[in-house]
């Protein structure tokens, strides 16, 4: 007994020295990602991955629409995205939609009295163009979402307002007679480092060189200097939080830049930047002509979307549930024909496809020189989306072309790594 006591009294003693020591109690779980013996993983804390799975839960689904029936264009009178579908389909995207966005406000959140019809309420029109972006991103940024693609609920998880989200920032006080520069104070937007607090509108809204090592080797044109590298390392501490994840989950520390090095979530996370710099330019800065102050931050520009209003933690959101696959409505743009004409030309596309099986398709994202034509293909169907307030007689775009569309071709810099390796998987979702 005396004994006993002895050993855990040591052991205790050795757990306060570990805990002091800065060890975290229960011992991390390790998910490689890169080549082996780089350090290249993910530690996880067991206890903090559990709470992080159970606050990244999707909502059940809502059972099918009964098919057939009138089109919502039919029925209703003013209806400039979701005519196509059917009455039955249409009713359950709303009721989704309540769901998501605004399930203690109900339907008169993004309606008027008057009627449903009525786009008295600013809410509604931000909702139609919510329903355009969420179109466009799981149709054309598969090189990003992938099939996973997003949701309402991706970004809003039952918030009118999304909770992580960005604006403009005077930053924290500024000794008087200095021109701020932007830095040297601690900021949660860049994981309480003294880095630049607003890494996010050069690079999340502008199209600013994300660089540290410059490409030429004289001084002239190279404009790869010490500030520059600290904004880059801003935009690098946000993305890796927001992930949940280390640098090494995309880079191979002795070579920061090299592509050929990196792992292949690096190349989903170039991506990544300009889809969400699109989603700022196209859709939401737009709509700040409608959106209220009080919606605003405190320079008065709109909340913005930058990597953790999707991912929250999560290395994929919601950790990859598949919620989109019970809302096909949101997949695309609904083209003449609705769900049923997406239905068919996938079938058409698959056709001989599956005649030509003799090649196991493997990995179909890195051709970026065969998916410029898809590019330019695509580019139409996004136009009518530019405006505010589309015109009601916005061209029905054609059925999205299978396989990936690129908006941007690759950065010149950037050789695609001929995967060597097949890379562990990512930890399984629960
Ligand atoms: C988050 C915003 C939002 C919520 C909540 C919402 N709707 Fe809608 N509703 C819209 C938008 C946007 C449209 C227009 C869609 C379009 O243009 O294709 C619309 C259109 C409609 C229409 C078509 C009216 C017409 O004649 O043009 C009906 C009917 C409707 N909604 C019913 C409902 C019901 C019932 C609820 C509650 C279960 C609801 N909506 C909740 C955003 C919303
Ligand atoms: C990629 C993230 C993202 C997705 C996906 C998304 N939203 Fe939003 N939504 C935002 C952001 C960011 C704002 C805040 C804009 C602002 O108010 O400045 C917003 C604002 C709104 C608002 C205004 C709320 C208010 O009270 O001011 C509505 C309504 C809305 N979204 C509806 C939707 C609907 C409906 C969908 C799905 C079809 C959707 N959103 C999908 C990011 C998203
Ligand atoms: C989710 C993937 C991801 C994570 C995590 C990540 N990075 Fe990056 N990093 C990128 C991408 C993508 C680029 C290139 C961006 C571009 O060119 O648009 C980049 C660029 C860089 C560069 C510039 C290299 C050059 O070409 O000069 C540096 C340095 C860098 N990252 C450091 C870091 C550090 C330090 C961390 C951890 C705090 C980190 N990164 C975390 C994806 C990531
Ligand atoms: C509109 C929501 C949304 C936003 C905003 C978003 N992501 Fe994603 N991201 C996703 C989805 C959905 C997936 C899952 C794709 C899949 O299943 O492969 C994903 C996957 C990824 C992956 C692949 C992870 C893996 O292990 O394969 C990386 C890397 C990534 N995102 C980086 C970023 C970065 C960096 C940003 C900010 C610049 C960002 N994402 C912003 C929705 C988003």
């Amino acid at each position: 007994m005396k004994m006993l006591n002895g050993k855990t009294l040591v052991l205790a003693a050795l757990c306060a020295a570990a805990l002091l020591a800065g060890c975290e109690a229960p011992p991390p779980e390790v998910v490689q990602n890169g080549y082996r013996g780089l350090g290249m993983q993910t530690n996880y804390n067991t206890d903090r991955l559990q709470a992080s799975l159970d606050a990244n839960v999707p909502p059940e689904p809502i059972p099918a629409a009964t098919p057939g029936g009138p089109k919502a264009k039919d029925l209703y009178k003013n209806v400039q995205v979701l005519g196509e579908l059917t009455v039955a389909e249409f009713n359950r995207i709303m009721v989704a939609l309540t769901n998501w966005v605004a399930p203690e406000e109900g339907c008169y959140y993004c309606h008027v009295n008057e009627g449903f019809e009525y786009d008295g309420i600013y809410t509604k029109v931000v909702s139609r163009r919510m329903i355009q972006m969420t179109q466009d991103t799981n149709a054309y940024w598969k090189d990003h979402v992938a099939d996973t693609g997003v949701t309402c609920y991706t970004c809003h998880r039952g918030n009118p307002v999304p909770e992580y989200v960005w604006t403009s920032d005077p930053g924290p006080g500024q000794p008087s007679m200095i021109a701020p520069t932007g830095q040297n104070v601690a900021s949660k937007s860049v994981a309480y480092a003294s880095l630049p607090y607003d890494p996010f509108t050069p690079f999340l809204m502008q199209d600013n060189d994300i660089r540290v090592i410059g490409e030429t080797v004289l001084p002239q044109g190279n404009r790869s200097s010490i500030k520059q590298a600290e904004w880059t390392y801003g935009l690098m501490m946000h993305m890796s939080s927001a992930l949940g994840v280390n640098c090494t989950y995309c880079h191979n520390s002795r070579s920061f830049y090299s592509w050929d090095q990196s792992a292949p979530a690096r190349t989903t996370a170039w991506y990544a930047i300009r889809h969400v710099r699109e989603m700022n330019n196209d859709y939401v800065v737009p709509l700040s002509e409608i959106i209220p102050d009080s919606r605003k931050g405190p320079l008065g520009d709109v909340y913005k979307i930058y990597c953790t209003t999707c991912h929250q933690g999560a290395y994929k959101p919601l950790y990859g549930a598949q919620m989109l696959k019970d809302y096909p409505a949101l997949a695309q743009p609904l083209p003449e024909g609705g769900l049923e004409a997406v239905k068919a030309a996938k079938e058409a596309a698959a056709a001989p496809e599956q005649q030509a099986k003799a090649e196991p398709a493997e990995v179909p994202a890195p051709a970026p020189a065969e998916a410029k034509p898809a590019q330019e293909a695509a580019a139409p169907a996004a136009e009518p989306a530019a405006e505010a307030a589309p015109a009601e007689a916005a061209p029905a775009p054609a059925p999205a072309p299978a396989g990936p569309q690129l908006r941007y071709p690759p950065p010149s810099m950037m050789q695609y790594p001929p995967a060597p390796l097949q890379y562990p998987p990512a930890p399984a979702p629960r």
